[in-house]
């Protein structure tokens, strides 16, 4: 088979790209490694900035979003016994994010991509990049026991953190940035009203807390525990009490429990590889870099990058210029390390980082200062529904 892009891998990244290009008569072909019901069975982030509600416009997939999507201007922050409203609309000059579901997005993307006419092979085992760093690449992948092989232009490295794209990029001109917390986020989601119309970030001296929600009626939670924790540990009932126990008497009066749909324990990781790109290979999302999911950027910087590297192609195929691709790792990594330093720097603040209580007192005393400020308050929105 001969295509113009090799998409490696069908998350938000390579579907978005995928739509992209197909929207512009590029041709593509998706090769993802399972198949398309366990993809939708994975539970992640839900937090859309405008970048990536209007993305998912541009590829003619927002329909439902428009519909069942819900639009938010503020969240809350609660610590030392107090509720701080941070008004990101009007401290941003109007910018919202929306709540909507990765799974639902990841969806509705997959259902766009079926009733157009470019491929996307599933449960491709094996998948193998070569001749990356000239220009005539190809990708293998094995199905059903036979070996196929794609031909292409160019391939886009959208397999996530464990995929195979970014270990191609030789060991001495990759360099990979990481940092590992040792705690992780116990997750719950429960088919029951959330306990607030918006987001509410908690600071207990037991640990961090969210509310978070995918609907009116569907509610995300999550407690922080120690990493070793295990999940199995943690009965439905354990969750709840636990929940409740962090947030404040008032909120927790207003927590309705019932049946979880999904809980899991997720690791927090902060992770840049550079560059983003080997010679025809250019990496994009979770394959290039991880952020923890306190600022809920992950989603967002996936999204950021399919809509850069798309422009790149599009300059490339409709204008004849390689400019844009031979940016494209300088200009996407400028912005993936402001949202990796907003995304570590809320996930010090909120969580419990250690026994010496001079640690809390210096986190009680940032929230206060930044929420008793304009700028502090500002500097938090901003960040939260995007850098421009
Ligand atoms: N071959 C083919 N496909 C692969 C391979 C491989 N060797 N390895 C992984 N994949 C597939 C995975 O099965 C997955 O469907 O690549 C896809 C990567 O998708 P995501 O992990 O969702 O990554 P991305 O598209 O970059 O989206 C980033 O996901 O983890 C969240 O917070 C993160 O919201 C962010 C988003
Ligand atoms: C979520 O809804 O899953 C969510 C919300 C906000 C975050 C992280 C996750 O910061």
């Amino acid at each position: 088979m001969k295509t113009k892009v090799a998409i490696i891998g069908s998350g938000p990244a390579g579907l978005l790209l995928g739509q992209l290009l197909s929207n512009a008569g590029i041709d593509n072909v998706i090769i993802e490694a399972q198949d398309k019901d366990y993809i939708l069975g994975r539970i992640r982030a839900g937090v859309l900035e405008q970048v990536t509600t209007d993305l998912l416009r541009e590829a003619g997939a927002a329909e439902r979003m428009e519909k069942e999507g819900l639009v938010h201007e503020g969240f809350n922050l609660y610590f030392n016994n107090r509720c701080e409203r941070i008004d990101f609309c009007k401290l941003t000059g109007g910018k919202t994010v929306t709540v909507y579901g990765q799974t639902e997005l990841t969806k509705d993307l997959m259902d766009v991509r079926e009733a157009g006419s470019y491929q996307t092979i599933y449960q491709a085992k094996d998948v193998e990049l070569h001749n990356v760093n000239s220009a005539t690449p190809y990708v293998t992948y094995v199905k059903d026991g036979v070996t196929h092989r794609v031909e292409c232009d160019f391939i886009a490295g959208c397999d996530g953190f464990h995929g195979v794209s970014r270990p191609t990029i030789p060991d001495d001109i990759r360099k990979e940035y990481e940092n590992a917390y040792p705690f992780g986020w116990l997750g719950i989601l429960a088919d029951v009203p959330p306990v607030d119309e918006e987001v509410v970030y908690g600071h207990h001296e037991d640990g961090f807390v969210l509310c978070s929600m995918r609907s009116k009626t569907r509610s995300r939670y999550y407690v922080q525990v120690p990493l070793e924790e295990k999940v199995e540990d943690w009965s439905e009932e354990r969750f709840w009490n636990e929940l409740k126990r962090r947030l404040p008497d008032e909120l927790a009066a207003k927590v309705v429990t019932g049946p979880a749909l999904e809980m899991s324990i997720a690791p927090l990781r902060s992770f840049v590889c550079e560059p983003m790109q080997y010679g025809s290979l250019f990496l994009a999302g979770d394959s290039a870099h991880i952020v923890p999911p306190t600022g809920a950027k992950g989603l967002n910087l996936a999204a950021g990058d399919a809509k850069r590297l798309f422009e790149g192609f599009e300059q490339f195929y409709l204008h004849d210029n390689r400019e844009s691709l031979n940016a494209y790792s300088k200009e996407c990594l400028d912005r993936v390390w402001k949202a990796e330093r907003f995304s570590w720097w809320m996930t010090t603040l909120f969580h419990k980082l250690n026994d010496n209580p001079f640690s809390r007192k210096i986190q009680q005393a940032e929230l206060e200062y930044l929420t008793g400020s304009e700028a502090g308050k500002t500097t938090i929105a901003e960040n939260f529904v995007g850098l421009d």
